[in-house]
């Protein structure tokens, strides 16, 4: 398991809000002001998050990195400004850059706020000076962006929690598909926007696909409008040594009634056409085709390997 360590320095809560969301979205993290940071680092990934504050802008942190930099040389490092000009990002990361002596990372802005009754008398002295000089009116300005800075979160998420110790692609392709196998309860998400649903089903698994029958039901809102899904099989949960599970992000789609695939998988239940055609109502026919697994199982970790891996099936593909 990989871990990060996410220092903010923030005057009026804005970065420490974007450091809190990033912390809870990378996972496996911890959120330290930097005045409180440690100074021996045991984390794999370091974190940077800053409010824009003039000339005194990320000033604690400088010091700090400067303190641990000879810990850091070989760690990623990202770096998060938050503020109102996003012109401003390139000329703070460089104040980092130094610190650390110019080392290599990645920075992303994202917008804060700027909110007048929340201002020391200084900080609204200084701020009314510099608005005067470009002919502007200090007035409350900016909105904290979240979706943002979850965007920034999981795309750090998504590099950074890749196994330490990755099982070998065929053992792991094994390990998945037993437990789909021994398996046959799937929590289905669809969704559309702010409309979501997750709906236990029973599944059938052949040649890599799952297939569920249902009768309908409102999970086919999400679907008829979006393909995207997610969805988990799972053990549960006892005791954190003994975990297992999984979710399994794909595409999902209506398969045609009567069409020789839908057939085929009723046919595979014992249910005929003739059956089917007595039926008061008509079966519906899901296909989901999965694009990547994330599996837990503690059992990894009892022969060296991470107990999250990951199987992305669009890889595979993209290589071809
Ligand atoms: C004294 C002061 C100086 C600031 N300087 C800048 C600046 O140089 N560039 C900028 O884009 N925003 C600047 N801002 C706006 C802040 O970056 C913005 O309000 C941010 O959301 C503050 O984050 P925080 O709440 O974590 O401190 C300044 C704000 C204050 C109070």
């Amino acid at each position: 398991m990989k871990t990060t360590m996410i220092i903010y320095e923030s005057h009026h809560g804005s970065a420490k809000k974007a450091a809190m969301i990033l912390g809870t979205i990378i996972g496996n993290s911890r959120v330290f002001a930097v005045d409180e940071a440690p100074e021996i680092i045991t984390f794999d990934h370091i974190v940077i998050v800053f409010s824009f504050y003039g000339l005194g802008t990320a000033k604690a942190t400088v010091e700090y990195l400067k303190k641990i930099k000879d810990q850091v040389t070989e760690k990623p490092l990202a770096v998060i400004g938050i503020g109102l000009a996003r012109a401003d990002l390139p000329g703070f990361s460089k104040k980092i850059s130094e610190a650390i002596d110019e080392k290599e990372f990645e920075s992303f802005f994202s917008e804060g706020e700027l909110r007048i009754s929340k201002l020391t008398d200084l900080e609204r002295a200084q701020l009314a000076n510099f608005y005067e000089r470009y002919g502007m009116e200090l007035v409350d300005n900016g909105n904290f962006d979240t979706a943002a800075v979850a965007d920034i979160g999981e795309k750090l998420m998504l590099r950074y929690q890749i196994p330490k110790k990755p099982l070998p692609k065929e053992l792991l392709k094994v390990a998945i598909e037993n437990f789909i196998k021994t398996h046959n309860t799937v929590a289905l998400a669809t969704g559309k926007g702010d409309w979501i649903r997750c709906t236990p089903l029973e599944y059938l698994y052949l040649n890599g696909v799952f297939y569920i029958i249902s009768e309908g039901g409102l999970k086919y809102k999400g679907l008829w409008q979006n393909e995207n899904i997610s969805a988990g099989i799972y053990d549960e949960f006892h005791t954190m040594s003994n975990l297992k599970g999984m979710q399994i992000t794909g595409k999902a789609e209506f398969v045609k009634i009567r069409s020789k695939e839908y057939l085929d998988v009723f046919a595979k239940k014992n249910i005929s056409q003739k059956k089917l055609d007595q039926l008061p109502v008509t079966l519906y026919l899901i296909r989901i085709n999965p694009v990547k697994y994330e599996m837990l199982n503690s059992a990894f970790k009892k022969d060296g390997f991470d107990v999250r891996q990951i199987l992305d099936l669009s890889e595979k593909k993209a290589c071809k």
